[in-house]
């Protein structure tokens, strides 16, 4: 009865699902029209409450008390909030060497939080093995529920569409596994599929310099993912989402990209900065890992690509 109780309560969660008119930044005073997709209303701010929020309902649903996760922070605070949000436990594996400050925030919600010498693989490599050995609901990217996430992700290209009133030309999405990117995509090819829409938008993939294996697969127009090594990425305070030795939905990626016509753009911290410096122009604040967005859609035009309306998904900071 309690869990029954616990999963109506998850049913009715509703995201905000802002999105707005750019209207300041140099490039959105032409006759081209941006917008920003707004993830920082969300509970904790960023885009990564939606997979959370479904993981966490689907927990419950199948009679699990812990949920897990390995992350570079910003999934296992979204994590952590829902699960303390509906009486479960959280145990969420975090590299020692991250420097961002949202383990502070797990705590508050009450997360167990293990650390891990290694890289961000490493403590999802962790979490999947403890969650097989300890019964506990296994969250991880890559694993056996991540589809979840997948799915989860479909709902911003649906509530995209809602306020628009059609597909736009181009979707630009901060990356690092790829499966917020790739999430957003078969949203997008569903309402394809079933009719509610009639094209597809050109997926922009949008993430650091400093060590991205979707971006470096493109760059090396390889079919295939190309393993990197630990030696050619190197997270910073800045763009610690966006790196990925491996890709857990790197292919799902990929192939939204390639398929439809898109392409990745790397940022340096410097760049990320000054991206969200200028978002803040438009009354947000934005995590500057994620303003690589917009970044991705400036470059897309230097490139000589053509749009007419293009969408950049940005979230939150709060730590
Ligand atoms: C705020 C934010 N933006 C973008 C990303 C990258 O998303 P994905 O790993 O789904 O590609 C993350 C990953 O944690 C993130 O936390």
């Amino acid at each position: 009865m309690k869990m029954l109780q616990q999963a109506t309560l998850l049913e009715e969660f509703r995201f905000p699902g802002t999105l707005f008119r750019v209207r300041k930044i140099p490039i959105a005073q032409g006759w081209r029209k941006i917008y920003i997709k707004w993830e920082g209303n969300n509970p904790t701010g960023t885009q990564k409450d939606r997979a959370a929020y479904m993981h966490v309902r689907r927990a419950i649903e199948q009679g699990y008390d812990t949920v897990t996760v390995g992350t570079c922070g910003n999934f296992g605070a979204s994590l952590a909030y829902f699960a303390n949000l509906h009486g479960m436990r959280a145990v969420i594996y975090v590299p020692s060497r991250y420097t961002n400050g949202r383990v502070r925030e797990m705590r508050k919600y009450n997360a167990e939080i293990v650390y891990v010498d290694g890289s961000y693989e490493d403590a999802v490599e962790r979490s999947v093995l403890d969650a097989m050995k300890y019964g506990y609901y296994d969250s991880n990217p890559g694993s056996v529920n991540s589809r979840v996430a997948l799915e989860s992700f479909k709902a911003i290209a649906y509530e995209i569409v809602a306020a628009l009133g059609s597909v736009p030309d181009l979707v630009s999405v901060p990356m690092g596994n790829g499966t917020t990117l790739a999430g957003i995509y078969m949203g997008f090819r569903e309402m394809l599929d079933m009719g509610i829409s009639r094209k597809l938008p050109v997926m922009l993939g949008a993430t650091t310099g400093l060590g991205n294996q979707i971006a470096e697969t493109l760059k090396r127009g390889s079919e295939e993912l190309v393993p990197l090594r630990e030696d050619e990425v190197r997270e910073t305070e800045y763009n610690e989402p966006l790196v990925s030795i491996k890709a857990f939905d790197g292919e799902y990626a990929l192939e939204a990209i390639r398929r439809s016509g898109g392409l990745a753009f790397e940022f340096y911290d410097e760049e990320l900065l000054q991206l969200a410096e200028e978002l803040r122009m438009e009354g947000i604040d934005p995590l500057p890992a994620s303003s690589s967005s917009l970044g991705a859609i400036e470059r897309y035009l230097e490139f000589g690509g053509y749009f007419e309306n293009a969408v950049a998904v940005v979230t939150g900071r709060r730590f």
